[in-house]
């Protein structure tokens, strides 16, 4: 596998050098102007990273977000594969990821190597991807889609067209059910979604009678046959928003539910449960990695990079950018209809 992080060069300044009376979020404030930066965070973030962010996403509004900016400097508080996409839209661009390990499980179940084998073994297949995966299994892939582009996306392909679905089983088969087509799956997981437990989210929904499931499709089969919303986090954002109900249990990693409390005051919010019965399961350890301290040392030191080679960064902008052309087709005309 080709690594894309770029370490910070020696004499750098580490964590153990850091000021700790320094006050982060002005430093990272005054550095962000001075270095004419955008910081662009996930919904699964620490609640300080969200609110000091420029902007706050789900991966495909990220990914757009990147693609325009003329900030000089992206800092991508997310994991890895979603800098990479920043790196990959905008080559002269300084891309920074805060931890350089940073990943996703989705990502580490699909080897470049595996990957082509798998397309190898279905030659008439068009390969759909999530973004969820490296720059090399992309460059690989025909479309990229995430979890809010790809229904519209798969609903584009001619229904005779064979198609590959990697690497999240789970989307996959909701997909599938969504759109009615047949899709081969990869067979990889989210560590995260994969720890929700049926028998307790029952227990909770019991006690908890007029609350809503909302939840994410990287969850399984099991968790999604209860939910009354299932989609993107912007769209589980959204449905929250909008919907009258006043208690919602959350069925994705729960630091977005800081962004549900600012969207929906006064509604109550609650994690779903794992099968211990806590609701403390549902945290990415790769989110996670980030925090304010290393965002700012991200900034100082223009480290941890993103680099690649031109040439692997050209194939895969190819499905990338189909992911971007094919997602604003549909919502062109969405409005139009
Ligand atoms: P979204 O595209 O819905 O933000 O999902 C990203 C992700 O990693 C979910 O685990
Ligand atoms: Fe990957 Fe799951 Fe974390 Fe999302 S929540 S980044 S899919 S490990």
């Amino acid at each position: 596998m080709i690594d894309t992080i770029r370490d910070a060069k020696s004499g750098a300044v580490t964590a153990e050098e850091l000021d700790p009376f320094i006050d982060l979020a002005e430093e990272i404030g005054r550095l962000r102007s001075e270095k004419n930066a955008v910081i662009l965070a996930h919904y699964y973030q620490d609640p300080e990273i969200q609110d000091i962010a420029d902007f706050v996403g789900d991966s495909l509004d990220l990914s757009r977000r990147a693609a325009d900016t003329d900030a000089d400097m992206i800092v991508f508080c997310g994991v890895k594969f979603m800098a990479e996409c920043a790196k990959i839209l905008n080559p002269s661009k300084t891309v920074v990821l805060p931890d350089r390990d940073a990943g996703c499980s989705l990502e580490d179940s699909c080897t470049p190597d595996d990957f082509q084998s798998f397309r190898d073994a279905h030659p008439d297949h068009m390969a759909i991807t999530y973004i969820n995966c490296s720059a090399e299994v992309k460059a690989l892939s025909d479309i990229i889609v995430t979890s809010s582009s790809a229904e519209g996306i798969i609903l584009q392909i001619p229904k005779n067209q064979p198609i590959l679905f990697a690497p999240d089983k789970h989307l996959g088969r909701f997909l599938a059910r969504q759109t009615g087509r047949d899709l081969t799956l990869w067979p990889g997981t989210c560590i995260v979604h994969e720890q929700f437990n049926e028998r307790e989210l029952v227990k909770l929904s019991v006690r908890h009678p007029g609350a809503k499931i909302a939840a994410h499709p990287e969850c399984p089969e099991e968790i999604l046959r209860h939910a009354d919303h299932v989609g993107s986090t912007r769209s589980l954002l959204e449905y929250v928003t909008t919907c009258d109900a006043s208690e919602f249990i959350v069925a994705t990693e729960q630091n977005i539910i800081h962004q549900m409390e600012k969207g929906a005051p006064g509604r109550t919010f609650i994690a779903a449960p794992g099968a211990d019965g806590k609701c403390d399961c549902a945290s990415c350890p790769y989110m996670a990695k980030n925090n304010m301290e290393k965002l700012y040392l991200a900034l100082l030191n223009e480290a941890p990079g993103i680099e690649m080679p031109e040439e692997l960064r050209l194939r895969a902008l190819k499905p990338l950018q189909r992911m971007l052309d094919m997602s604003a087709a549909k919502t062109a005309s969405q409005n139009a209809a």
